[in-house]
């Protein structure tokens, strides 16, 4: 029996096991399954030595730990690397290695939409966790991308990752500006809302957006997708916005992870779509 579980804390919301699951049986890999596993910090060394052995065969990280699984890692591969963010453990021979799969997630969500992501300007709101990814996914053709946080510190945190990127690529070293909480920027192409904001129902934050109205050519990104319209995405759609929210990233960051253990490419279809609609 091959084991592979996603872990993270909270983790009782995941949907990845639907997902992994759901494709492995379509895809006749019955010696296969996919669970969720609530851990601690204290626990991420015994997993990668699972991993190692063979008594896991693959593993999806999530919140809180896509930073700190690295410290266990044998290899840390690609993009993972730049982003410091692993969400896929692969073993490959007897090294276990960190993939990160949500920036090329994050980039066909938004290839499938024929949203061109070249010498546009970026406004990234968030620098938690999965922010890291973001940028990187921007990093390389963005024309500026600007961050705030509600707490600045953490953006500046965030800015000193993608700089690193950004001297690699011999970009003009200020393509990354931290702005103030709700110090609009000039109008930005791509709005992406990377906080937890938005997750609880009711709950948004007040940024003056009204620079934006009947703008129909700007994204507003919501990388939430449970509730499926966030305030912020609702408000961008009466604005005259375009809006997408988090579904499709979801199921590519699944699809690239399956893609790492398994050798076969899933197919998102309406079946796998609407599965995660109804859940
Ligand atoms: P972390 O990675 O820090 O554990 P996260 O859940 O990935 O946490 O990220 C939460 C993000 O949502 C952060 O950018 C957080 O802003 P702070 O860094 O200031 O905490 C942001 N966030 C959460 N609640 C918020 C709120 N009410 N208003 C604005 N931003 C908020």
């Amino acid at each position: 029996m091959k084991k592979y579980l996603v872990i993270g804390n909270p983790i009782e919301h995941s949907l990845s096991p639907l997902i992994h699951n759901h494709w492995m049986k379509k895809y006749r890999l019955l010696d296969s399954s996919y669970e969720k596993k609530k851990v601690e910090k204290k626990d991420l060394a015994k997993i990668v030595k699972q991993v190692r052995s063979g008594e896991i065969s693959g593993v999806n990280i999530t919140v809180p730990f896509k930073k700190e699984i690295i410290d266990f890692l044998d290899q840390v591969k690609g993009v993972a690397r730049s982003c410091q963010s692993v969400n896929t453990l692969v073993k490959e021979g007897n090294k276990v290695c960190g993939y990160n799969t949500d920036v090329e997630g994050f980039k066909e969500s938004l290839g499938d939409e024929f949203i061109d992501i070249r010498d546009k300007k970026i406004l990234i709101l968030g620098a938690g966790g999965v922010s890291t990814s973001i940028l990187e996914a921007f990093v390389e053709t963005a024309q500026k991308i600007y961050i705030m946080n509600r707490t600045k510190k953490k953006a500046e945190e965030l800015k000193k990752i993608g700089d690193i990127s950004i001297q690699l690529l011999n970009k003009n070293k200020n393509t990354i500006q931290v702005v103030e909480w709700g110090k609009m920027p000039e109008i930005c192409d791509i709005v992406v809302n990377t906080t937890s904001v938005g997750l609880v129902e009711d709950k948004s934050f007040d940024l003056d957006f009204t620079s934006y109205e009947k703008k129909k050519n700007i994204l507003f990104y919501d990388l939430i997708y449970n509730p499926k319209e966030t305030i912020f995405l609702k408000n961008a759609r009466l604005r005259g916005n375009k809006t997408l929210n988090g579904k499709m990233m979801f199921l590519y960051q699944a699809l690239y992870s399956f893609q790492k253990w398994t050798g076969v490419t899933p197919k998102i279809d309406n079946e796998t779509i609407k599965l995660l609609d109804n859940a």
